[in-house]
């Protein structure tokens, strides 16, 4: 298995993961946004995915015959405000992937897509069928991928599976790994920092049509989206049918919502101040996972956004200044 991002906080816990399952793992990460110190299973090679040669070489000498794609830029804001980076990496980026599994006749692929490829949603619970409309460049990136990979699915024939995650969140539950972004753009970890007296966390908007005015969103567990992965990839491997599958827990959470869970798990209150809403911020955004339950025979076993939070602050705090401390 070549797992590309895997580095990265999502991409670290799958190779955990497939290790766990019995797979041979080669991580390629160029380290970008990735901690050396999150390899803890499997080979590491230090490359770009951007470099065809460097990913082609990796596969023939590993004589792999499967990719997971994580490798990628994922910031919402700044996929506003730059989007050539975000196409350049992930769109560029995955094909460049595509295009060294082709020569080197590598045929089964699962790629790391997300929610924001739905964009504004038109009814919820979302499923695989609700129209993809980004509304940001990101979300495009990703789209574009999903809709070139029929193409080089036959001309190629190649096989792969799109996972669209929904929120990804907490820490490997035996404390091995966890989320350590920088800057940290998501409100689980921003909201800990906060109650350890950090900057205070701020509260995009709290005049949304939702129960109590703040955003709904669908935060799934790590090791959930990791075993997902598992799943998904030894499904292509027996089935050979290619898909996209929805991974959340279909049990949204308001922004208060989650700082009532960190205020529960770590004892501390959040301070908080309003700000004005995003652009591009959706009320809510939650999944139905029905298609990855009935066809991946997945279930996250660890829905509930208290448990969640519980395995983030554990990491947290054995791990104050992230993989560095
Ligand atoms: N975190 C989420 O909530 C979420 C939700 C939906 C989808 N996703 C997708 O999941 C994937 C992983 O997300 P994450 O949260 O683990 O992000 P991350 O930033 O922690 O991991 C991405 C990894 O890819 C590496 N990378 C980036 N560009 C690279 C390149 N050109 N060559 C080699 N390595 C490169 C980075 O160094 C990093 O280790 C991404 O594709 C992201 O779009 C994440």
């Amino acid at each position: 298995m070549l797992v590309t991002g895997g580095a990265g906080y999502i991409g670290s816990h799958a190779a955990k993961a497939l290790a766990r399952a019995g797979h041979q793992v080669v991580v390629f990460d160029n380290l970008v946004a990735g901690h050396r110190e999150a390899v803890k299973y499997g080979e590491f090679i230090k490359g770009d995915i951007l470099d065809t040669a460097a990913v082609r070489s990796a596969m023939a000498s590993h004589r792999v015959n499967a990719v997971m794609h994580f490798a990628a830029y994922l910031d919402v804001g700044e996929s506003v405000r730059e989007p050539a980076k975000y196409y350049r990496n992930n769109v560029v980026g995955a094909l460049s992937v595509l295009e060294a599994m082709a020569a080197e006749s590598v045929d089964t692929f699962v790629f790391s897509s997300t929610c924001a490829t739905y964009g504004e949603p038109t009814e919820t619970p979302i499923t695989e069928a609700h129209p993809q409309r980004p509304i940001n460049s990101y979300g495009e990136s990703k789209l574009a991928i999903e809709r070139a990979l029929p193409y080089y699915e036959r001309a190629y024939g190649m096989c792969a599976i799109a996972l669209r995650y929904f929120n990804a969140a907490g820490a490997d539950p035996e404390g091995e790994l966890g989320e350590d972004h920088s800057p940290e753009i998501h409100v689980i970890p921003r909201a800990i920092d906060a109650s350890g007296g950090g900057d205070g966390l701020q509260v995009f908007g709290d005049d949304y049509p939702t129960p109590d005015g703040t955003c709904l969103r669908d935060y799934i567990h790590v090791s959930d989206l990791a075993d997902a992965h598992v799943r998904a990839l030894e499904v292509l491997v027996d089935t050979r049918k290619p898909g996209a599958y929805n991974l959340g827990t279909g049990q949204p959470q308001s922004v208060r919502d989650v700082i009532g869970a960190v205020e529960r798990v770590t004892g501390q209150k959040v301070p908080w101040t309003l700000a004005p809403r995003r652009a591009g911020d959706p009320a809510m955004l939650f999944a139905s996972a029905d298609k990855a339950r009935a066809e991946l025979g997945w279930t996250p076993r660890l829905p509930s956004i208290d448990a969640i939070v519980r395995t983030a602050w554990a990491w947290r705090q054995a791990h104050p200044g992230g993989y560095a401390g």
